[in-house]
C-alpha cells in the first residue's frame, strides 16, 4: 500500500530510485511520482497517473536533476488514481515536498484548521495536509521564536499533531541536502552503503545496493545526509538503532527468467517449504524444538483455545490449521477474519493463544486484531515473512516463514509456507500436550521431509494439463471451488486466486452445502472444480472422500463441469468428471499443500489467456496497512 523510495549518496538518483520502486510497484500502482533537491531550480518534481513506466517514459521526455530524492508509488486511499493526487506533495511555497504512505485520519480537522490560516490544496489526499503542516511549523518557529527550524524539528512538531498511520519521505530546498524520515505505523527502512543512503518501505526496494538495514520502529525519526544517518524519537532526543544484515538474495526479487513474478513464486515453494521447516522438525533426539515462539510446553497443556486472526489468503492458512491444531494437539480453535475481531468484544483470555498469520506482517486488520488480543491478556504468537515486522515486534514469538520476498501481488509461496509453520506449530502443540505419541511425531516429521520432492512433483504434472484446461475454460463467466475438511479452506484459496487475478467470478464452498443452496446455480456452463483428494492410509479421509464424490454426482447429474483434483492412483473419479488433474499421495495433513498448486496454475493460466496483469491485479496492493 504505497511504496517509498529516497537517496543520498554519490550515484546518479534518478535509476536508484526508479530501480527501488520497480520493484515495489507491488505495493501500489495506481500513480508514481518522484522530487529531487540540489539541482539548480531548487526542487523538481515530476509525477504520472498510473503505473511507474507512465512516470519513466515523462521522465525520459524531461529528465531531472538534482543530488538526492524522494519517489513515490501510489495505492490510491483519499483521492482518485490521478496526476494531481500522485506524491510527492508539495507545501504553499513549493519549497519542500513529501511522500506518505498510510492515512491520516485527523486530515479533514487538519485540513479545516490550516485553510483558516491561509493554506491553499490543491489535491484530494490526506497527504498534503503533511507538507502544510511542516510548512507551518516553519513559519510559527519564525514568528513565535525568530528563529529558522532545521527540516527535521519541523518534521517533528508537525508529526506530533497527526493521528493514523504514516511513513514519510520530506526534503526540502531551504534545509538542502538532507533526507526526512519517519514512521508511525507502516513500515520504513534505511538502508547503508558506502557513503550513500536509502530510505524505503521495504527491503526489495534497495536490496540490490545494500544488505544492511535498520527497521525504523514506531516513533523514530530518521535524517539522511551525505554524510550518515541520525535517527531520533518523537520527542527529539536522540537513539540507537544499529544495522542488521538481510541474508535475503537480490536474485530472489527477479523474474529469473519466468513471464511473471507469480509464476516463478509458484515453482519456489518446495524450496520455501524446505526453508521453512529446516530446523523445525524432530531432532536426533526425536524431539521438536520450538524456542521462536517462546510458548512453553506448560503453557500449551494449560491453554484452553488457539485464537487466529489474519486476511485473505493468510486467512485460509489460518482456517487449514484449524483443522491441523484440533486434529492433531486436540486444542479448540476460533479462526476470525482480522477485520471483523475486534468488533465483535471478543472473548479473550489469559489462557488463550493468540496466532497471528500474515505474510507482510504489516496488514493493519491484523495488527489490529493482534492489539486486541494482547490488550485482552493473551499473549500472541506470529507467522511472519517479514523479519522485524510490525506483526512480531508485538509478539512474544514468531515463526518466520522463510519464503523469501513475496512479489506477486497474488500470494503463493507465502501461503504454503505458512501451512508449513503451521504444521511445525501444531506439531509441537501436539508433543506439549502429549496429543501425539514419540513415534507418531516422528513419523508425521519424516513424511514433511518428503513433502517438498511431493510439491516438485505436482509441479511437473499439473502444469500441462492446468495450461489447457485453461484453454478451455478461460471464458467462462463463473467457477465454484469445492472441498471438504481441511480442503474447504484451499478450495476457497482457489477461488481467491482465481478472482483476484483474472477477474473471473467465484466461490469456494464447502462440498456438502452445495445441497443446500448453491446446487441452484449449476447449469451446462459452470466449471465447478472439486478438490477431490484423499489419505488413502487414513479411514476418515477416505469417508470424507466419498462423500465428496457424492456431492461431484450432485453437480454433475445437474448438468454442472466439474474438474476434480484427486490423488494419483483414483480411476474411479475420472469416470465421474469431465477432467481430473492428478497430485502425488500424500497424508491427509500434507495435501493441502500439494493441492493447492494446481489451483494456482489454473488461476495462472486462466489469467494469462485472459491477458490480465497477473502480478498487479487492478484494485488490489500487496500489504494492506489501512483497515
Ligand atoms: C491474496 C492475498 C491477500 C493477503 C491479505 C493478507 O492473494 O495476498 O489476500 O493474503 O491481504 O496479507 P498479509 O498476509 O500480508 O497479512
Amino acid at each position: 500500500m504505497c511504496g517509498i523510495v529516497g537517496y543520498i549518496g554519490t550515484k546518479p538518483v534518478v535509476p536508484v530510485i526508479l530501480n527501488g520502486l520497480k520493484r515495489l510497484e507491488y505495493r501500489g500502482y495506481d500513480s508514481a511520482g518522484i522530487a529531487l533537491g540540489g539541482g539548480e531550480s531548487g526542487l523538481s518534481i515530476r509525477r504520472a497517473s498510473g503505473k511507474l513506466r507512465n512516470l519513466e517514459a515523462l521522465l525520459a521526455d524531461d529528465p531531472l536533476r538534482g543530488d538526492y530524492g524522494i519517489g513515490h508509488t501510489r495505492w490510491a486511499t483519499h483521492g482518485r488514481p490521478s496526476e494531481t493526487n500522485a506524491h510527492p506533495h508539495r507545501d504553499c511555497s513549493g519549497s519542500l515536498v513529501v511522500v506518505h504512505n498510510g492515512i491520516i485520519e485527523n486530515y479533514r480537522a487538519l485540513k479545516e484548521e490550516l485553510s483558516a490560516q491561509g493554506h491553499v490544496f490543491l489535491t484530494e489526499t490526506d497527504t498534503e495536509i503533511i507538507a502544510h503542516l511542516i510548512e507551518e511549523e516553519n513559519t510559527v518557529a519564525r514568528c513565535n521564536e525568530d528563529i529558522d527550524i532545521p527540516l527535521e524539528e519541523a518534521v517533528r512538531r508537525a508529526v506530533l499533531k497527526l493521528t493514523g498511520a504514516f511513513a514519510i519521505g520530506v526534503i526540502s530546498h531551504e534545509d538542502p541536502g538532507k533526507l526526512v524520515a519517519a514512521r508511525s505505523g507502516p513500515p520504513a527502512i534505511v538502508g547503508f552503503g558506502d557513503n550513500e543512503y536509502f530510505l524505503a518501505s521495504d527491503v526489495p526496494g534497495i536490496l540490490h545496493y545494500t544488505r544492511e538495514i535498520v527497521f525504523l520502529q514506531d516513533g523514530d525519526l530518521a535524517v539522511l545526509t551525505k554524510s550518515g544517518v541520525r535517527f531520533s524519537n518523537f520527542e527529539g532526543k536522540p537513539i540507537v538503532r544499529s544495522p542488521q544484515h538481510i541474508s535475503w538474495d537480490p536474485a530472489q526479487a527477479e523474474k529469473n527468467g519466468y513471464a511473471h513474478f507469480m509464476l516463478k513464486e509458484i515453482y519456489e515453494q518446495p524450496r520455501a517449504v524446505r526453508d521453512t521447516l529446516a530446523g523445525r522438525l524432530c531432532n536426533a533426539s526425536g524431539v521438536i524444538e520450538l524456542p521462536e515462539i517462546n510458548v512453553s510446553p506448560e503453557t500449551f497443556q494449560s491453554a484452553q483455545r488457539v485464537l487466529i486472526a489474519s486476511c485473505g489468503t493468510s486467512w485460509h492458512a489460518g482456517l487449514a490449521a484449524k483443522f491441523l491444531l484440533e486434529r492433531m494437539a486436540r486444542i479448540p480453535v476460533e479462526v476470525d477474519y482480522a477485520s471483523e475481531f475486534r468488533y465483535r468484544d471478543p472473548l479473550v483470555s489469559g489462557s488463550d493463544i493468540g496466532l497471528l498469520i500474515s505474510q507482510s506482517g504489516e496488514t493493519a486488520d491484523t495488527l489490529a486484531a493482534q492489539a486486541e488480543m494482547i490488550a485482552k491478556g493473551s499473549q500472541t504468537v506470529a507467522i511472519c515473512n517479514v523479519v522485524g515486522a510490525a506483526l512480531t515486534r508485538k509478539a512474544v514469538g514468531t515463526i518466520t516463514t522463510n519464503a523469501g520476498p513475496e512479489i506477486g501481488v497474488a500470494s503463493t509461496k507465502a501461503f504454503t509456507a505458512q501451512l508449513a509453520a503451521l504444521l511445525a506449530f501444531s506439531l509441537y502443540a501436539a508433543q506439549s500436550r502429549g496429543t501425539m505419541t514419540p513415534e507418531e511425531i516422528q513419523a508425521l516429521s519424516q513424511d514433511l521431509l518428503k513433502l517438498p520432492a511431493l510439491m516438485e512433483t505436482a509441479l511437473r504434472s499439473c502444469q500441462p494439463v492446468c495450461e489447457s484446461l485453461a484453454e478451455i475454460f478461460a471464458n467462462a463467466s463463473d467457477f465454484l471451488f469445492l472441498g471438504r475438511g481441511i480442503h474447504y479452506p484451499i478450495a476457497l484459496e482457489g477461488a481467491l486466486k482465481l478472482k483476484e487475478i483474472s477477474y473471473v467470478h467465484a466461490e469456494g464452498y464447502p462440498a456438502g452445502e452445495m445441497k443446500h443452496g448453491p446446487n441452484a446455480l449449476v447449469d451446462e456452463t459452470l466449471p465447478v472444480v472439486c478438490v477431490a483428494t484423499k489419505d488413502i492410509h487414513d479411514p476418515t479421509s477416505v469417508l470424507k472422500y466419498e462423500k465428496t464424490l457424492s456431492n461431484i454426482q450432485e453437480v454433475t447429474a445437474r448438468g454442472g463441469r466439474v474438474i476434480a483434483i484427486a490423488v494419483e492412483g483414483d480411476n474411479e473419479i475420472a469416470k465421474l468428471v469431465e477432467h481430473t488433474i492428478y497430485v502425488p499421495q500424500a497424508r491427509e495433513v500434507l495435501l493441502p499443500l500439494i493441492e493447492v498448486i494446481p489451483l494456482q496454475l489454473l488461476a495462472y493460466h486462466i489469467a494469462v489467456k485472459r491477458g490480465c496483469d497477473v502480478d498487479q491485479p487492478r484494485n488490489l496492493a500487496k500489504s494492506v496497512t489501512v483497515e
